[in-house]
């Protein structure tokens, strides 16, 4: 059954909060582990997610043997895997795509069907499959599926047409066994991309990448048993700096690297915000209304599409009309009817939203359409006069660890029930 978030607002939060590991970077890493052959791939710091559990089934569906505790996971993969991938898995999340590249690398063949993931628009695989074309690959659609077929890939040069995250990363794999030098152009430059590069160097993979956007891969023959360090999550721990400011409280996150962060706290000191930054460390500390700001997501290191929700929710409350524009997907605004529901003023116009800040926001019920949709409507609830329910918290936890304690612990008054109400549309779902 479905879970809900009861959550009784409007306290300011205080405490400290320890960062999870990025899950956006244990996914990529879990994935290259395919490309081992009777070898073991150690990764520390794997936060204990949904997405990560579907992972490892995905990986165990393949052949590989994965044990998971206390956030250390040892893949170990066989001579032989399987080249096919269950349907029901990949369609849970759309990061399974990242097993094509290693797959076709490691088997010369790979099928896969379309995958799924968050509803944030349409969210094509057109440059994965177009780079594992040039570099060889025979790929065809059927059934919904992606049939490769390459035998050995050949290294050449790929421009991607969009810093890619996901076929940045596919290709990067893709390329480890490649004949001869694969150079990718235009590359994405997300903390997460470098995790996976040192990960692959330690395994034995020969890539130079020096953060311009362009990674030069020689193919190698094969790779070794080695360990892998996940990098903290620059998403979840600027979730809980949002809470503090949408709360007007104290929150410290620890054990992030605050640079990850720059085009954040940035914004939050424009908007007033009262910061401390150390190695490690970021507080956010009370210093009133907010002022309004405008902002553009962008790839790294520009403002993060997957914090744009969270940063609304705080932006709702803020003095002035504030303008939140997003460029990276279409139709990642379906929390906003959702804010709104809670007092919030905020219209969309084509690819941005204008918020008009108000001074503060009623408990409603609010449905989570997808993972940082659902996380920005828990940063309002945490702000707002009275109880806001939260329904279809499974997106939630695809991406946050322990999020009920780690919000009770900085003083949230929350509680996680089964849903009784079968949430299927927004209309269904009881006003308050
Ligand atoms: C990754 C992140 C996701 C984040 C996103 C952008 C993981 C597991 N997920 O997703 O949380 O929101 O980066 O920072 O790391 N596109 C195409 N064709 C393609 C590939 C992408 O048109 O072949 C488009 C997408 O539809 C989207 C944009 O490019 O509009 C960005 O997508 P991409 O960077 O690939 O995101 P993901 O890797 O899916």
């Amino acid at each position: 059954m479905e879970s809900k978030m009861k959550i009784i607002g409007g306290t300011p939060l205080k405490g400290r909060v320890l960062a999870q590991g990025a899950k956006n970077a244990a996914l990529p890493v879990m994935a290259a582990a395919i490309l081992l052959k009777g070898e073991k791939l150690t990764i520390n710091r794997v936060p204990n997610l949904l997405d990560v559990v579907t992972m490892a089934d995905l990986l165990r569906s393949l052949g590989a043997s994965v044990q998971f505790k206390d956030q250390k996971m040892e893949i170990s993969t066989p001579l032989d895997i399987s080249w096919e991938t269950p349907p029901d898995l990949v369609r849970k999340m759309r990061a399974s795509s990242l097993v094509l590249g290693p797959l076709l690398a490691r088997c010369g063949k790979a099928v896969m069907p379309l995958p799924g993931g968050c509803s944030i628009g349409s969210r094509p695989i057109d440059l994965h499959l177009k780079g594992l074309t040039r570099m060889g690959a025979s790929i065809e659609l059927v059934h919904g599926a992606v049939h490769a077929q390459a035998g050995v890939l050949k290294g050449c040069r790929i421009y991607l047409d969009f810093p890619s995250v996901g076929a940045t990363e596919n290709l990067m794999m893709a390329a480890v066994f490649a004949r001869g030098e694969t150079i990718l152009e235009n590359t994405a430059r997300e903390p997460e991309i470098f995790n996976l590069v040192d990960a692959l160097r330690s395994m034995g993979a020969i890539i130079e990448a020096d953060g311009t956007g362009v990674i030069r891969i020689q193919g190698v023959e094969g790779l070794k048993s080695s360990s892998a360090n996940i990098i903290p999550d620059r998403v979840e721990a600027s979730t809980y700096i949002l809470a503090g400011a949408a709360t007007n409280g104290e929150v410290t996150v620890a054990n992030i690297i605050p640079n990850h962060i720059d085009s954040l706290l940035a914004k939050l000191e424009e908007a007033g915000a009262l910061l401390s930054v150390s190695d490690t460390e970021v507080t956010i500390y009370p210093s009133g209304r907010l002022k309004s700001v405008s902002l553009k997501t962008l790839p790294y290191p520009g403002f993060p599409t997957d914090l744009q929700p969270q940063v609304m929710a705080a932006l709702c409350l803020a003095e002035g009309t504030s303008v939140v524009q997003e460029s990276v997907f279409q139709s990642r605004f379906l929390h906003v009817s959702e804010l709104n529901k809670m007092g919030a003023r905020i219209d969309i116009q084509s690819n941005s939203a204008i918020i008009n800040g108000v001074e503060s926001l009623a408990g409603a019920d609010v449905l989570a359409t997808d993972l940082r949709a659902g996380a920005a409507l828990i940063i309002a609830g945490l702000a707002a006069r009275d109880t806001t329910c939260v329904h279809n918290l499974g997106h939630i936890f695809r991406g946050y660890e322990k999020l009920e304690d780690k919000l009770r612990a900085i003083g949230a008054n929350i509680s996680i029930l089964p849903s009784e109400e079968d949430v299927k549309g927004v209309s269904e779902l009881p006003r308050s």
